[in-house]
């Protein structure tokens, strides 16, 4: 969701937080803003739009800053419209406190309501806003610290902050609560940050913010306390994965980019593990075994991920496996014991409704394994196992290269519980086979361009590739805006055939397995209602492409690991479409790469 980031230092702050914003921009991008405090008192600029507006605001400022000390603010409107009033920070009567947040006050309407009665004016819509003046009360001059340990008290909801006070120009504060926050150390000066991408161009000294965890932050040195004051340590963070990840590296999009270092991503996400004995194979064969029942968690296309797991651990293991969406599973939990395994898939690891899965399945018994591209996140540090995925920093907001690594990583330990070595030769060539797919680029723009005006869009798929289908329509809708639904092909006849004229395009995603024969049926029965076939094949198989409008053929493996090759042209089909519509495919509009609130 929002990006937040504080910093107090020797080099001037307004550089320092409009590069980390544009790092964060990923998290939102409606509007942005920073506050900074220099030898001319507080300074700040707010404005609708991403960050490359707000630095066209700053207009020259950024290269003759002096202020020590700031405040930024990438936002993901959840109250209130994208405009500058809106974007944060946001501040007190007196102007002497400015706040950032990333997260959202649950009882911002009573505490407004109370604020407002006690003649506090507010500027916004925002939940944020009443966090600065609850700020402004408590602290009247007196400890900064003391101030938020008790303002914090009467917030509900979840946060991470970056508060500014202006009459002490020597520190900030930061605070978390269920948000995610670090800390980055750096001998020249101090940052925070909800993310640790927003800091590895200045320091890879990482420490971790806990919840009910805040930090003071000075030029020199930070020092952490709980809420009541009382001084507690925080984690180190070694950072792996390098820079690089988060530079275009000549694509003319993020997303292209990693599209294409997906043959990298599963080389490894097996590396060590394809038949060797590493820890993380080790506990979640432990974690497997165990259990009489699994339950597999996920939003978006982690979710997808988590329908693909049911179908291993289904037909590989034979284990009774259910997958929920991470927010129906809150209210709605199936039953949990300390016999089910709950199994979390989480590209940030900080999905709001994820992790409050998670918490729930801890709080009933039942056994909890992680599966995150990111280890310093929530969710890999409170699960009770966590495989970490190999995919780099993924800076495209669509997922791609983490969900490939996300089914690699099911694929593996699901193979090896279930013993089936023959699997491990199939799966060490999927790389290789990525890359042949890649090869067809080209073909694949010319059929996006050739599908583009006029069509509504279906993907069908059976068995393991329905998850396929199911994130190749996501894919779509999320970066082009076209309408685009993904069925499990059995289901045609049970509604969606209704939809099929002249207008309507089947994405038949069909590789040569054993239920390939249902969806050439399935194909037929759209085809003579007028229906176009764009179709995804195996190599060589002239029946389908005969029926087809168009096809794109992938390398032939087994049946469980298609996905791992089906999903590619998918991603490449949406990728073409969306640029061919001038879509901002890295950052489409209303989405955000992490949703760390409800
Ligand atoms: C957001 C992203 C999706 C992602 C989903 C779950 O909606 O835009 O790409 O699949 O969150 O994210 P997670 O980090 O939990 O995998």
């Amino acid at each position: 969701m929002c990006g937040i980031i504080g910093y107090i230092g020797r080099p001037p702050a307004l550089p320092v937080l409009v590069g980390g914003l544009q790092r964060l921009e990923y998290r939102g991008y409606d509007s942005a803003g920073v506050a900074t405090l220099g030898p001319g008192g507080v300074f700040h600029r707010k404005c609708a739009g991403a960050i490359a507006s707000l630095a066209e605001h700053l207009n020259g400022r950024i290269e003759a800053d002096r202020s020590g000390s700031g405040i930024g603010h990438t936002r993901w409107a959840t109250h209130g419209e994208p405009t500058a009033v809106n974007a944060h920070p946001h501040f007190s009567c007196d102007g002497k406190v400015a706040i950032v947040h990333n997260g959202i006050v649950e009882n911002h309407a009573t505490l407004r309501d109370a604020l407002t009665a006690r003649g506090h004016t507010f500027a916004s819509e925002t939940d944020t806003e009443v966090l600065a003046h609850l700020l402004e009360e408590a602290y009247s001059g007196g400890d900064p610290l003391r101030a938020v340990g008790r303002a914090l008290r009467e917030v509900h909801g979840s946060y991470a902050l970056a508060i500014l006070f202006s009459d002490h120009p020597d520190f900030l504060v930061a605070a978390r609560r269920f948000s995610p926050l670090v800390v980055g150390l750096h001998p020249e000066g101090n940052l925070v940050a909800s993310d640790i991408p927003a800091l590895l161009p200045i320091t890879r000294d990482i420490r971790l913010v806990d919840d009910g965890q805040m930090v003071a932050l000075r030029r020199e040195r930070v020092d952490a306390y709980t809420f009541d004051l009382e001084p507690c340590r925080l984690k180190t963070q070694r950072v792996a994965g390098g820079w690089a990840d988060t530079q275009q590296q000549g694509f003319p999009h993020f997303m292209l980019k990693e599209i294409h270092e997906q043959p990298d991503v599963v080389r490894r996400e097996l590396m060590g593990r394809w038949n060797g004995d590493s820890e993380e194979l080790r506990m979640a064969e432990r974690a497997l075994r165990n259990a009489r029942r699994a339950v597999i968690v996920g939003c978006g296309t982690a979710w997808h991920a988590g329908l693909y797991a049911k179908y291993l651990l289904e037909s590989l293991l034979g284990l009774p496996a259910d997958c929920c969406l991470s927010s129906e599973l809150r209210y709605a939990p199936p039953p949990l014991d300390e016999r089910t395994l709950v199994l979390a898939i989480s590209q940030s690891g900080e999905t709001a409704d994820t992790l409050q899965a998670l918490r729930l399945a801890r709080e009933r018994g039942a056994a909890t394994l992680a599966i995150t591209n990111t280890p310093a996140s929530s969710l890999a540090r409170e699960a009770q196992g966590a495989w970490i995925n190999r995919a780099g920093v993924e800076v495209g907001v669509a997922a791609t290269k983490t969900y490939v690594a996300q089914l690699s990583a099911l694929a593996l330990m699901i193979r090896r519980v279930a013993n089936r070595n023959d699997l491990i030769e199939p799966l060490t060539r999927i790389p290789d086979q990525i890359q042949e797919i890649l090869r067809q680029d080209e073909a694949i723009r010319k059929i996006a361009e050739r599908f583009l005006d006029g069509y509504d869009f279906m993907y069908i798929a059976r068995r393991f590739n329905v998850p396929t289908a199911f994130e190749g329509a996501l894919k779509l809708k999320e970066i082009s805006y076209l309408h685009a639904e993904g069925y499990a092909a059995g289901e045609m006849k049970h509604g969606p055939l209704a939809l099929v004229d002249e207008g309507l395009a089947a994405v038949a995603v069909a590789p040569r397995d054993d239920v390939y024969d249902k969806i050439l049926s399935n194909v037929e029965e759209i085809r003579c209602r007028k229906g176009a076939i764009i179709a995804v094949v195996t190599r060589g198989d002239r029946k389908l492409v005969r029926r087809a409008d168009a096809s794109i053929e992938v390398e032939a493996t087994e049946d469980v690991l298609s996905p791992l090759l089906t999903i590619i042209p998918l991603q490449l089909l949406a990728y073409h479409m969306a640029t061919i519509l001038g879509r901002n495919v890295d950052k489409p509009r209303n989405l955000a790469k992490s949703v760390t609130v409800e």
